[in-house]
Formats: C-alpha cells, structure tokens, sequence
C-alpha cells in the first residue's frame, strides 16, 4: 500500500472513531435519552427512574460493555448482549435476582473470557439494585421489530419464506 493511501485510511479509520466518541460523550453528558426516533426501542419508565437508573448505568459503566440506545463506548470490545429492549425478554424479579447473583454465570452462563463476563452488582445496595432492575424492565422493543427479526432470522436459516 502506498503512504498516500494508508493516510487516507488512517483519517477514515480516526474519523469513525472521533465521531463515535463524540456520539457517545453526547449521550453520556445528556443522561439517557430515548435517541433516535428510528428506533425500534422505547422505555415505560418515568423521568425520575430514567435519571437515577442513567446516573446509576453510568456510574457503574454499563457501556463499556454493553450498548444502550444503540450507544457504546466504542473504545472497548467486549461482545455483550445489547440492552436496548432487554425489558421485552425477562421480568423485573429476574433482572433484580441477576444483578443481585454472587454468581451471575450460573444464571446465564458465559462462553467468554472471564474479564469479559457479566460482573456481580451484589455489592450495590438494595434501592440501587430494585431501580436498575426496574429501569431494565421498562426497555421494551417494538413487536414489529421483533418480528423482522425473526422473520430475517428464519429466512436465513431455513431459506424459506417465513409465516407467522
Ligand atoms: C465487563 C463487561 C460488562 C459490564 C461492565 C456489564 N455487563 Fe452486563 N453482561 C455482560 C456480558 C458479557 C453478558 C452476557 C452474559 C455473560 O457472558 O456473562 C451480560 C449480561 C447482562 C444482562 C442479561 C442480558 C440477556 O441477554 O439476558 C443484563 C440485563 C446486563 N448484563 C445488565 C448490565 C448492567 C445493568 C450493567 C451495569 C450495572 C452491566 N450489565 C455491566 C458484560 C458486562
């Protein structure tokens, strides 16, 4: 490769990465908004437990590993499930006993490297543990959107039409 063409890569590969740090400060500094209006995620939750759970998310760095409102930090790469519409998959009491769990892998078990796992929240205290829970079950995803993916999902598997 030519430097005059490593250069050119050089600036598209540091302006991803300027434009997602600034996307993601943006988010961070804002608290969590419900983003885009695109997208297929919303939340039932009131401004209260929408800012204390944002403090709480933050505070703890959620997203070093996980994206929320289809925002990451973009400097780490551990390949965590989204939480964006986490609500529509488990109950409060689940994500409460979760977050509560010494143990969270024996839960949901784990094929990544140890660092990379779902750490223990056991240490954070009982109010702390009931808002995120209760803010995780507020994030519900559109049904039109889960159909589209199961629809893409079976097509791709199965090569055939999907019916409902
Ligand atoms: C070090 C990376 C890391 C951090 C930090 C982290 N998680 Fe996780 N989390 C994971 C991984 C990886 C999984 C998937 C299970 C596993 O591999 O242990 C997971 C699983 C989950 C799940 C279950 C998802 C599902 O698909 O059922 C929830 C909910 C969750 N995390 C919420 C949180 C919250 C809330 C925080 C912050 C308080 C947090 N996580 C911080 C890595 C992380």
């Amino acid at each position: 490769m030519r430097s005059g063409e490593k250069l050119i890569l050089g600036l598209i590969a540091l302006s991803v990465v300027v434009v997602g740090g600034v996307r993601y400060w943006q988010q961070q500094g804002a608290g969590l908004q419900p983003g885009d209006r695109d997208l297929p995620f919303y939340s039932t939750a009131d401004p209260q437990l929408a800012k204390e759970a944002g403090d709480l998310i933050r505070r703890e760095g959620c997203r070093d590993c996980h994206s929320l409102w289809a925002v990451r930090n973009p400097l780490q790469a551990v390949p965590a499930p989204a939480l964006d519409g986490i609500g529509s998959l488990h109950e409060e009491a689940w994500f409460y006993q979760y977050l509560s769990a010494e143990d969270p892998q024996a839960i949901l078990p784990s094929r990544l490297k140890p660092e990379y796992r779902m750490p223990s929240y056991a240490h954070l205290s009982e109010r702390e543990r009931r808002v995120l829970a209760a803010y995780l079950a507020s994030l519900k995803v559109e049904d039109w959107y889960l159909t589209q993916v199961k629809k893409a999902e079976y097509e791709a598997l199965t090569g055939q039409p999907y019916r409902p």
